[in-house]
């Protein structure tokens, strides 16, 4: 049994997030973390919300309230939206904890310690009609790049690249619209990143089973020098986490916080330390987790992101991490995913732009959702979500396969044998095909789970539906019930084992339906199919079952105009 910390980025908490957040980091991770946990590991599962830096505080101010109340309220609609989708955390922490606060100012302390800080003093941009400097987001302007009107002083939504506010065309202050900007003195810290390049390029260098997208943007950052700049890890903000030096003061930093992206990624341990707190656990508990000195040597850290947050997680937390000198456990793989694009253009928070998790609560329950996201991951390219194709996905594969087999066969044993798995008789021919063949694309499906391969693995999950449909179609035993109700019954008793195993494999896709096939079943029997051909006996005869409700419903085209339309503009 092997030990897993599983990441999600951690989202802004600067409102709902859309279907193309979703699928980018929080959903694979859970997907990976029910898997795991299905295979008996042992699992760490942590996200939280990222609440500091603009964002934040832009946020709380189009909303008129004081920010910490808005993050609490924001971090409570959060943490309902992730069960609602039954992300299966094993704590939803907030990176305004003080946890993370101690963290993150322990970590500024030792990176002092080892010389890896500078102070600046530098000109920022500031505005006399807001009275204040505009770091990041609270810029905005034309991207110098690709000419997108609406880039952000941190990064250009359009084309990713990662900006400072100077470097936007016709800057305006996005708290005020005011463009009389000015620049200013102020005094910052800056981590020297540059002095740790060849200690990243050699860790990176190791790391060759990594996916391509994720090495590509760690490298281009590396060699092309701009990744790798000293970056500034302060800010002149109100809301975040006082920079101080350890427990120490940090003369001449009085009324300064850090950056956000110095914090966020320091929650991922923070987040540990909450969830230890949280369920009265000693710091131990979390520390085998994290420390290598004490126990974390045998576990396998693993992360989840979307491209944007690459160089980040590549080489700003690692920096950190390898800077502070301490033994830290760092990340052993990173799935990074492309964007999901909706419907011929972009999803966006800014401009409300597509289907946010909210919204597709109210109209699906979360499996349509997750099955759809997963099978369409924008693994290799980006990828786009279109209604018609939804509309395809769920009614072939959810309801056409899966659910069809599921009703077919419990409804045709209670027929003919009533609610009680049948006996009749030995597995024939038939069947130790059918093993066979389930038991090749079982390891297959395995293979790619444990590759992290999101959409290999849901056609192979979806190929294993189709083999039981297959089967079904070929021994037909609603024909060899005339004549010979054993074999009938024998065809049914295995039908109504395929239901548990299904029910098992599916899980980490649609765990609601696997809940409703296991009650179906009337077992909580989710042993993993190692062997297939006794998983197919573990419902024996005479064990009872149930006739589920339709497992899925089908949307209709009606259901799909009216939802095309429906969202078809930005959201209010
Ligand atoms: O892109 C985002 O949504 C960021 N809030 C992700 C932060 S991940 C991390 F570093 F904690
Ligand atoms: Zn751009």
């Amino acid at each position: 049994m092997a030990r897993i910390l599983i990441t999600s980025a951690i989202p802004y908490i600067n409102g709902v997030k859309h279907l193309g957040n979703l699928v980018g980091s929080q959903l694979p991770a859970d997907l990976h973390a029910r898997y795991m946990r299905g295979r008996s590991h042992e699992v760490l599962f942590l996200c939280a919300t990222d609440e500091h830096g603009t964002p934040a505080e832009l946020a709380a101010a189009r909303a008129g309230r004081p920010v910490a109340d808005y993050c609490r309220e924001m971090h409570a609609t959060q943490a309902k939206l992730s069960d609602g989708f039954r992300l299966s955390f094993d704590h939803f922490g907030r990176s305004s904890s003080p946890q993370n606060h101690r963290l993150t100012q322990h970590f500024a302390g030792r990176l002092a310690e080892a010389g890896l800080i500078r102070e600046v003093v530098e000109k920022q941009i500031y505005s006399a009609t807001d009275g204040r400097f505009l770091p990041d987001r609270y810029v905005e302007g034309t991207c110098p790049d690709c000419g997108y009107e609406k880039a952000r002083g941190d990064q250009c939504e359009n084309c990713t690249k990662q900006l400072d506010p100077t470097d936007l065309i016709n800057p305006r202050s996005a708290a005020s619209g005011a463009t009389d900007l000015e620049m200013r003195e102020t005094r910052h810290l800056y981590l020297r990143q540059s002095a740790l390049r060849d200690r990243l390029d050699a860790w990176i260098a190791t790391k060759t089973d990594w996916p391509v997208l994720t090495t590509s943007i760690a490298r281009k950052w590396l060699h092309d020098g701009d990744g790798l700049r000293d970056r500034g890890i302060t800010r002149d903000l109100d809301w975040g986490v006082p920079v101080k030096r350890g427990k120490e003061d940090w003369p001449g930093m009085e009324g300064k916080v850090f950056y956000v992206w110095f914090d966020a990624p320091i929650e991922y341990i923070a987040c540990a330390a909450e969830w230890a707190e949280a369920g009265g656990r000693p710091d131990a508990d979390w520390q085998r987790w994290w420390r290598t000195d004490m126990g974390a040597e045998d576990v396998r850290y693993v992360q989840f992101m979307g491209k944007d947050n690459v160089p980040f997680h590549t080489l700003g937390f690692p920096a950190t991490i390898m800077g502070a000198g301490e033994p830290w456990k760092m990340v052993d793989y990173i799935k990074s995913f492309n964007y999901l694009n909706y419907d011929g253009g972009q999803f966006s928070t800014s401009q409300g732009r597509g289907v946010f998790m909210d919204q597709a609560l109210e109209i699906l329950p979360a499996d349509y959702w997750r099955w759809w996201l997963l099978s369409h991951a924008p693994e290799n390219a980006d990828s786009e979500f279109t209604w018609e194709n939804f509309q395809a996905g769920v009614n072939k594969d959810l309801a056409d396969v899966l659910g069809n087999f599921v009703s077919r066969v419990t409804k045709f044993c209670r027929a003919k044998f009533g609610e009680a798995v049948p006996a009749g008789g030995e597995y024939g021919p038939a069947e130790t095909a059918l093993i066979r063949a389930l038991a090749a694309r079982i390891r297959a499906y395995e293979a790619h789970m444990d590759a992290i391969e999101v959409r290999k693995s849901a056609a192979e999950l979806r190929a294993i539906w189709g083999l039981g449909n297959e089967y079904l179609q070929e021994a037909a035993p609603w024909a060899a019930f005339r004549d010979d109700p054993d074999r009938a019954a024998v065809i049914v008793r295995l039908a109504l084992n395929l239901i548990r195993v299904y029910a098992v494999l599916s899980r980490p896709f649609i765990p609601d339906a696997s809940d409703a096939m296991l009650a179906a079943m009337k077992t909580d029997d989710r042993g993993w199919p190692d062997d297939v051909a006794g998983a197919l006996t573990a419902l024996a005869p005479g064990h009872g079952f149930g006739v589920p409700g339709p497992l899925f419903a089908k949307v209709s085209d009606e259901a799909r105009e009216s939802w095309q339309e429906k969202f078809a503009g930005t959201r209010g």
